[in-house]
């Protein structure tokens, strides 16, 4: 019998050690990665910041989440190129969306780039509509592009 892939890995609190490995999964998966002073101040600042690891304690992929009074919002998740379409992502949403429920958050929203169909697949697989267009919102190769805002109520 075959274990399931959800108990190959695991999600734990992002701890400052995990930055290099998160740091070189962030540079491989964005044009315009955070810099290691942005995931230090989602930490300082008390966000909600999660690694998916694996059982040898690989970092696999990491999302950080911040919650307010009714209102969660996913500021970033990413999963290393080679770990990805394994569920690494679905579980760490999943994760954030019942720590959300728990502070008692009504929505969960995030922003997505309109050109990113793989995560925008990802997101409406798990139940996240259109609510919005942030408009110049991201930087791009020629000028600015926009955000498409989704949410999924919890
Ligand atoms: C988007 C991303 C987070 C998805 O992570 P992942 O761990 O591969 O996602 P999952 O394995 O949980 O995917 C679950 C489902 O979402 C959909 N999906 C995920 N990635 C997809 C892709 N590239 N193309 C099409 N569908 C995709 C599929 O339905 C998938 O199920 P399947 O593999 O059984 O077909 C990952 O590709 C990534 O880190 N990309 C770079 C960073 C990024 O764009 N983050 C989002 C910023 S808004």
């Amino acid at each position: 019998m075959s274990a399931e892939p959800q108990a190959l890995f695991s999600v734990r609190a992002l701890t400052t050690a995990d930055l290099p490995e998160v740091l070189a999964i962030e540079r491989a998966a964005y044009d315009y990665p955070w810099s290691e002073g942005v995931f230090r101040d989602c930490m300082r600042v008390g966000y909600r910041c999660l690694a998916a690891v694996d059982m040898a304690g690989n970092v696999l992929g990491y999302g950080l989440l911040s919650v307010t009074v009714d209102e969660a919002h996913v500021l970033n998740v990413c999963v290393g190129p080679l770990y990805r379409r394994r569920g690494v992502a679905t579980l760490l949403l999943e994760h954030m969306a019942r720590l959300a429920r728990g502070e008692r958050a009504a929505t969960i929203l995030l922003e997505v780039r309109p050109s990113n169909t793989g995560a925008l697949a990802l997101y409406r697989r798990l139940g996240f509509e259109r609510v919005g267009v942030r408009k110049r919102y991201y930087p791009a190769a020629h000028g600015r592009e926009d955000a498409l805002l989704l949410a999924r109520p919890l």
